[in-house]
C-alpha cells in the first residue's frame, strides 16, 4: 500500500511538496484553511504537471495518475492515518505550534511531523508537541519541482530514527538533503547568504565596487548563478535584513550585523524587485 503523506497549507510550497510526492508515489492530502486556497494550490500543481508534458520531461498519463493521488480537505482530521505531515502554513510560530498542538494529538504515534519553516527554530514548535523526538525541519527550496536541495534540521529532541525518516522521505521525492545538525538561528542556507549579502552590502555601501561589480565577482569568480546582490533583489531586501536581523540577535556574531544601506533601503520602500528598486532599479 502506498505511504500517506499530509500536506498542510496549500500555498507556494505546500503545492510543490504535494506534487513531487505524488509523482514520488505517495497518497497525498492536502490540507488548507479554504476551498479557494485548495483550488489556486491544485490549479498550481496542474500547470506545472502540464508544464513538465509539454517538455516531455513526464509523461501525460504518469501526471494523470500523480493527480488523482492528490485529495484536497479543510478538515485537519484527514491527516490522522498519515505516515507523514509536512506543514507548510504561513511563518507564524503560534500558527504553527498550534497547528503541531492539534496533530500531535490526532495522528498515530510513530507518525513524523516536519515542519517546512524557513527560520523558525524546530525546537520551538516540537516543545508544542509531546512527541519532540519525532519532529522535524524539511526546509525544501522554492520551487520545490525545479531545486534539488532539501535542508533537514534536527530541533533539540530529534531522534535520529526521525532524522533518518525524513531524509527517505525527502530523497524519496528527489531531493538532495544536506543535515543541520544543531537548531540554530537560520540553519545552514540562510546563514550563507545572509553572510554574504551582508558583506556584499558593506563593500557596496562603502564605495569599494559597483552592485554590478560584486555580482560579476561571485557570478564570474565563484560560478554562481547570481550575484548576492541582484539575489537580495530577487528574494526582497526586507525579508533578508529580517532573517539576517534574527540570525545576529541570536548569535551576537557581528558577521551578521546588517548593514546601516540595508536598514534605509527598507526605510524608504526600496526593497527590490517587487518595489520596481533595491540594490538595481527594474
Ligand atoms: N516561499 C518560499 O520561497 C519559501 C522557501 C522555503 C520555505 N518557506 C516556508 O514555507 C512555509 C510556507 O511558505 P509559502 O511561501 O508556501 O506560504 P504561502 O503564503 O504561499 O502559503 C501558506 C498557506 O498556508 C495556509 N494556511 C494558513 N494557516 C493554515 C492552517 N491553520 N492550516 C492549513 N493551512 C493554513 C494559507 O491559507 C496559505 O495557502 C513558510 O514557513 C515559509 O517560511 C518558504
Amino acid at each position: 500500500m502506498a505511504k500517506k503523506l499530509a500536506v498542510i497549507g496549500a500555498g507556494l510550497m505546500g503545492s510543490g511538496i504535494a506534487q513531487v510526492s505524488a509523482q514520488a508515489g505517495w497518497d497525498v492530502v492536502l490540507r488548507d484553511v479554504t476551498d479557494e486556497a485548495l483550488r489556486r494550490g491544485t490549479d498550481t500543481i496542474r500547470a506545472s504537471y502540464d508544464k513538465f508534458v509539454s517538455k516531455g520531461k513526464l509523461g501525460a498519463e504518469e501526471a494523470e495518475r500523480a493527480l488523482g493521488r492528490i485529495t484536497t480537505t479543510t478538515d485537519l482530521d484527514a491527516a490522522a492515518d498519515a505516515d507523514v505531515v509536512v506543514e507548510a502554513v504561513f511563518e507564524k510560530i503560534e500558527v504553527k505550534r498550534e497547528i503541531f498542538g492539534t496533530l500531535d494529538e490526532l495522528v498515530k504515534d510513530d507518525t513524523i511531523l516536519a515542519s517546512n519553516t524557513s527560520a523558525i527554530p524546530i525546537t520551538k514548535i516540537a516543545a508544542a508537541t509531546r512527541r519532540p523526538e519525532r519532529v522535524v525541519g524539511t526546509h525544501f527550496f522554492s520551487p520545490v519541482p525545479m531545486m534539488g536541495l532539501c535542508e533537514l534540521v534536527r530541533g533539540h529532541k530529534t531522534s535520529d530514527e526521525t532524522l533518518a525518516a525524513a531524509r527517505e522521505f525527502a530523497e524519496g521525492v528527489g531531493k538532495t538533503c544536506i543535515v543541520v545538525n544543531r537548531d540554530v538561528a537560520g540553519f545552514v542556507t540562510t546563514r550563507l547568504i545572509s553572510a554574504l549579502v551582508v558583506e556584499a552590502a558593506k563593500l557596496y555601501e562603502s564605495g569599494v565596487a559597483t552592485a554590478e561589480d560584486i555580482d560579476t565577482a561571485c557570478k564570474l569568480g565563484f560560478g554562481h548563478a547570481m550575484g548576492p546582490l541582484a539575489t537580495a533583489d530577487l528574494t526582497g531586501v526586507d525579508i533578508l535584513l529580517h532573517a539576517t536581523d534574527n540570525i545576529y540577535t541570536e548569535s551576537q556574531d557581528e558577521k551578521f550585523a546588517p548593514p546601516e544601506i540595508m536598514r534605509r533601503m527598507v526605510d524608504a520602500g526600496d526593497i527590490g524587485r517587487k518595489s520596481g528598486e533595491g540594490f538595481y532599479r527594474y
